[in-house]
């Protein structure tokens, strides 16, 4: 396979922005080093198989109660891919969902692992598919971004209607079109056409994720990639009709930079009697990697159930955190080691936003 395009991802990877307390990590995008799917076997099964299946076939333990299911890495399909209509995705298209986890799914960020674990872990999801055998295929070239005006919305309008993007998006975008509701992947799950009001896609919501999102397509998914169908000034007018939709939109929408991405969390109330900082950080982690199994209540529905068991949470904080940081396995299941995944500093906050939420606010003597 051909290393060499790993180049261009440095420039695309730059900067993105986490959502915790102001705090900006760098991705860190470095070339890519030797392959490893050994390395990256060792990791994945300790990190990813809870969700992923310990053959990579999407059918881990706490799959069945995620909405959307964990990828499949044996199809070798991806829905974030740089690359043309029917090319499969890029080394560095999987380097950077590892790194930037997908918007308002269960997939979290492993921007804590060191880059050479991430490349691991693309090597061994590359090793399950023979799509991944051939010569790497080239992304697709996205030229600078012109201004944003209203006259390129104006425009983007006509183009969304004259590639049909209504019949499964709704005219006013919110993924209510006549075609939208009966859409399948092709795994046979319901998928819902992106709602273009939450101005959060799940690769990012940069103009230039939106560009490459329209042109590529979504694979496994009724999603078409338009890339030969349109030409780069009408995808750049979609664009900005597509951002412009978002509830919050003001360029360059969403309180963003242009060029930057950000991938925010799902949101989660923060129940507090004790509504200090620590907390609602604390909140914003616990919506990024703790409710898919703690539930939003904090009541399972596959991991702990800290309300119906007083037990968990009456243990000191010097106990509760290393079990955040490495993980356990118990009566239950699984809970997976987050000390690669978040700093100690988040460790801290996301298990004062638990005391708060769901126990005894203060640890036991
Ligand atoms: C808590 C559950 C969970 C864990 C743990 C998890 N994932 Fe995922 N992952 C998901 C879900 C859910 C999706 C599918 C999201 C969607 O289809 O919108 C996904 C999708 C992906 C994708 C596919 C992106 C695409 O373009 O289709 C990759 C790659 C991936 N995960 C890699 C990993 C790796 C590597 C690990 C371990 C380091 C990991 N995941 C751990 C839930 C998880
Ligand atoms: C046949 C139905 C269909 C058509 C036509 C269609 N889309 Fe989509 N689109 C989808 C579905 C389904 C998804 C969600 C896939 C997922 O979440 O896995 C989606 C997702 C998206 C996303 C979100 C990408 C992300 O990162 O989450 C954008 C942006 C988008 N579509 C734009 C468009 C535009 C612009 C057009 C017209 C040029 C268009 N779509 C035409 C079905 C369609
Ligand atoms: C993939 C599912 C999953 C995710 C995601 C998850 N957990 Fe857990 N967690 C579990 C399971 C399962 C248990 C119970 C293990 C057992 O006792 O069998 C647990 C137990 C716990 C406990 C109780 C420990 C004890 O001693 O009883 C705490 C605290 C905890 N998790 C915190 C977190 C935090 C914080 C996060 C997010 C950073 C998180 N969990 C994410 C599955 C998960």
């Amino acid at each position: 396979m051909d290393r060499s395009r790993q180049t261009s991802f440095t420039a695309i990877a730059a900067l993105f922005v986490l959502a915790f307390a102001g705090q900006a990590l760098a991705e860190g995008a470095v070339a890519r080093p030797a392959a490893d799917p050994a390395r990256g076997h060792a990791l994945y099964q300790s990190r990813c198989a809870v969700c992923h299946g310990v053959h990579g076939d999407g059918k881990g333990p706490v799959a069945s109660s995620l909405e959307p299911r964990p990828r499949d890495f044996t199809t070798g399909q991806y829905r974030i891919r740089s690359t043309p209509p029917g090319q499969p995705a890029t080394g560095a298209d999987l380097y950077r969902t590892i790194s930037r986890g997908m918007n308002g799914t269960a997939m979290p960020a492993w921007s804590g692992l060191p880059s050479a674990d991430r490349w691991a872990l693309v090597d061994y999801l590359q090793s399950l598919s023979p799509r991944f055998a051939g010569d790497e295929p080239a992304s697709i070239a996205i030229p600078p971004a012109p201004p944003v005006t209203s006259d390129a919305i104006a425009r983007g309008r006509l183009v969304y209607e004259r590639l049909t993007c209504n019949t499964c998006h709704g005219e006013t975008g919110r993924g209510d079109g006549p075609a939208g509701a009966a859409l399948k992947d092709t795994s046979g799950r319901p998928v819902r056409p992106y709602d273009m009001t939450t101005g959060r896609p799940k690769r990012g919501n940069a103009p230039e994720d939106v560009f490459v999102a329209v042109r590529a397509g979504i694979e496994g998914t009724p999603m078409p990639g338009f890339d030969g169908t349109v030409t780069d000034d009408d995808t750049w007018d979609l664009v900005r009709y597509v951002q412009s939709l978002a509830r919050d939109a003001s360029p360059p929408y969403a309180g963003q930079t242009e060029g930057t991405a950000s991938v925010d969390v799902p949101v989660v109330a923060a129940a507090t009697a004790a509504p200090d900082e620590a907390v609602a950080r604390g909140a914003v982690v616990y919506g990024m990697f703790c409710f898919a199994c703690h539930g939003v209540d904090g009541k399972g529905p596959i991991g702990a159930n800290f309300v119906a068991d007083p037990t968990r949470l009456a243990k000191s904080d010097e106990v509760l955190l290393k079990t955040i940081r490495e993980g356990m396995t118990g009566t239950v299941g699984v809970m997976p080691p987050w000390g690669p995944v978040i700093n100690e500093g988040q460790q801290r906050d996301v298990l004062a936003y638990i005391r708060a939420s769901f126990g005894a606010p203060t640890a036991p003597p």
